[in-house]
């Protein structure tokens, strides 16, 4: 019986009081994506066929983020069996429709849960289960739910903590709260399930007596317990971070970067690290950074939404902004920032500058203490940089401006007019030299001094 066609209905309704916010808990960001994108991503990477979200009133802003996956209003939070119902309207799946079919239920607020997790749910359902728990032995198992099993190891009941009994109490084997449901049957057994409980709420849970009642094999996925982690307070937030991270890191350097120090290095969701790229201690990867094979990244750097080319080096103390694309075997150094700007290849910007709103050519050396001028207090305007072009140190290009291809700058110029292919641009005003002045100068001075000490 394969359970081909999967619907996930993620549960978002749930204020998070205990997060002390004023925005709702599944936009708190880990890895810098919201709660809720997380999940949807791993029913994104399940290959579900449809995703509906259920959100509660005045959540607009989640289904903002959730889009665009569909959104539903629970008005009332009665409980995950009601907040399940509440989706009916908008899945594709139809009443009594096919069994291979699945509704898969996940927690927003559960954002580490690993696509091969649900995969060895769906491979449970295939092999004939109606209902299918991720069960889960956390270190304290708390006030989660109890996964009961009969004689014969087969899941039976669950049981929610307020409502068990001493014995119940003492199982350690917890419900994570995602769940797989055959389609078929998950409305008929929804719709049996009543709220008299310690919560008074409807319980999803109760799903699985229901379908063993009517003769329906129920099954339990055991998961880890840092996947099912669930995110309540801040607390768990930082908890949470550190996991993500921590699993990250680990599978950079599975895939042939190597991590100095990997304990400092910050991944965000989307960060994607090549073969043999170096990464030093303290790197802090924004959203959208992509890394080639082979480009160094030294100490302390922060980079967001930057594109860094093969063989290039950033850093230490770089600052990559978004629109950052560093071709390959280009240098960018240290207190140099890059913004919405092409480094060409093999060029090098090396210390203390600014490039922003810029494309440089290729092989081009910009030197330290190099400022484009790209804001006028109203627009921003580009700075062009030919191939091969050298601009002296302590250069301003006040934008818009162009330098040809194979010109040189001089040093502490203020470039304000085009500077043709293959010329020399300065700016600054003749040097003068008076032969001897300085040591006059001291002897003129040092006299003056003597004479006012000896007035007393
Ligand atoms: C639930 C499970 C429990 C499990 C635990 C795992 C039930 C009855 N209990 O308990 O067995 O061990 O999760 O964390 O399912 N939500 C709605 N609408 C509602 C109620 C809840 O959308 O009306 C959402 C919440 O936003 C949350 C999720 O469903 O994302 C779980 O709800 P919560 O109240 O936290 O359930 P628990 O008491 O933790
Ligand atoms: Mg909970």
């Amino acid at each position: 019986m394969p359970a081909d066609e999967v619907t996930v209905v993620l549960l978002a309704a749930g204020k998070g009081t205990r997060m002390k916010s004023d925005i709702p808990k599944v936009l708190h960001r880990l890895a810098g994506q919201p709660l809720v994108n997380h999940a949807l991503a791993a029913a994104d990477a399940l290959g579900a066929a449809r995703c509906v979200v259920v959100v509660g009133p005045d959540m607009a802003d989640v289904a903002q983020a959730a889009a665009p996956h569909a959104t539903v209003v629970q008005e009332r939070q009665l409980g995950t069996a009601d907040a399940v119902l509440a989706a009916r309207s908008e899945l594709t799946v139809a009443d009594g429709g096919s069994d291979d079919a699945t509704v898969l239920v996940l927690y927003a607020d559960t954002p580490m849960i690993r696509v091969e997790t649900l995969s060895r749910m769906l491979d449970a359902r295939r092999a004939g289960a109606a209902v299918v728990v991720l069960g889960f032995r956390p270190d304290d198992s708390a006030e989660y739910g109890r996964l009961l099993l009969d004689d014969a190891g087969a899941l039976q009941a669950i049981v929610e903590y307020r409502d068990a009994d001493d014995s119940q109490r003492e199982v350690t084997l917890c419900n994570s709260g995602v769940m797989a449901i055959s389609a078929a049957s998950i409305w008929g057994l929804l719709e049996r399930i009543g709220n008299d409980n310690a919560k008074g709420e409807y319980y999803l849970t109760d799903i699985v007596a229901e379908a063993r009642a009517d003769g329906l094999a129920c099954a339990v996925v055991e998961g880890d317990a840092a996947e099912v982690l669930g995110v309540n307070s801040r607390n768990d937030l930082a908890a949470a971070e550190a996991v993500w991270q921590r699993t990250r890191r680990a599978s950079a350097m599975a895939e042939g970067a190597t991590l100095i120090d990997p304990e400092t290095v910050w991944f965000s969701h989307d960060t994607r690290i090549g073969r043999d790229v170096v990464i030093g201690p303290s790197v802090v990867f924004g959203a959208g950074v992509t890394v080639a094979d082979g480009a160094e990244i030294k100490a302390f750097c922060h980079i967001e939404g930057a594109d860094i080319g093969p063989g290039a080096i950033v850093g230490p103390f770089a600052r990559l902004r978004p629109g950052a694309r560093i071709k390959a075997r280009a240098r960018v150094g240290n207190f140099v920032e890059v913004k919405n700007a092409v480094l060409g290849e093999g060029a090098k910007a090396n210390h203390l500058s600014y490039v922003g709103d810029a494309e440089v050519g290729a092989n081009a050396n910009i030197g330290a203490g190099t400022i484009t001028c790209n804001y006028d207090g109203f627009l921003k305007h580009r700075t062009k940089i030919g191939e091969g072009a050298f601009i002296g140190s302590n250069t301003a290009l006040v934008a818009p401006v162009t330098v040809g291809k194979g010109a040189l700058v001089g040093a502490g110029s203020t470039i304000t007019k085009n500077v043709p292919d293959d010329a020399v641009a300065a700016t600054r005003a003749r040097q003068t030299v008076a032969e001897g002045a300085a040591k006059s100068y001291r002897e003129r001075k040092a006299a003056e001094k003597a004479a006012r000490k000896k007035e007393g």
